[in-house]
């Protein structure tokens, strides 16, 4: 459950995306640099997106609400069916993953930005390729950066940051977390970080004070 603060956000105007998209180089100069860079703009031609969309689609995880019940993330597993096994929930179940599966790649598609003012950080650190769409990225030092589809990055958990934006329908990313759970993922609410499941009593109190 995500917390609804900023239902109003505005998306960025074309003359404001215009200023953050950074130049790309050629891709077989950009493979030989970063392999995972030249992946990312393969992966997100318009056909491998579809196909791989058709694949995952069939096989959901559990949706990502904000908390006044509007939609924030659907993820798909992009994982053959023998890794998965099915659970049944109140929403008309879903796909979890088998303990043993060493890799996790999902495709997430975010619907809205963080509605959350403070940053977070993640359980794991991460891989993300943008297939469609894109999303602008607040860090630690609210430097703000786009990332469109083609585009990818790697990021370890601790780095805190919050999606200030995204394309009008959404974007759809390739997500994957590698390397184990860190810690516990949280907020950063007034210089500390705040676990997650004390996060909306932290902030009240924050406020009340
Ligand atoms: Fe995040």
């Amino acid at each position: 459950m995500r917390f609804t603060e900023h239902p109003d956000l505005e998306p960025l105007t074309d003359g404001e995306l215009a200023d953050l998209v950074e130049p790309r180089p050629n891709i077989v100069l950009q493979a030989l640099r970063d392999p995972w860079a030249a992946l990312a703009r393969v992966l997100a031609r318009p056909a491998v997106v579809n196909a791989l969309f058709a694949y995952a689609v069939q096989r959901p995880f559990y949706t990502l609400y904000h908390e006044d019940g509007s939609i924030y993330m659907t993820r798909l597993w992009l994982l053959p069916r023998w890794c998965l096994r099915w659970v049944d929930d109140n929403r008309g179940g879903h796909y979890d993953v088998r303990s043993w599966v060493p890799i996790r790649p999902r495709l997430h598609i975010i619907h809205t930005p963080d509605y959350d003012r403070e940053k977070h950080d993640h359980p794991a650190d991460y891989r993300t390729l943008i297939l469609d769409g894109y999303y602008v990225e607040e860090d630690i030092f609210c430097v703000k950066r786009l990332l469109r589809a083609g585009d990818t990055e790697k990021r370890r958990a601790q780095d805190f940051h919050r999606i200030d934006s995204v394309s009008p329908a959404g974007v759809l990313t390739l997500f994957t977390f590698f390397g184990g759970k860190r810690h516990t993922w949280g907020f950063l609410l007034g210089g500390r970080k705040v676990p997650h499941y004390d996060y909306a009593a932290a902030k009240a109190a924050a406020e009340a004070a």
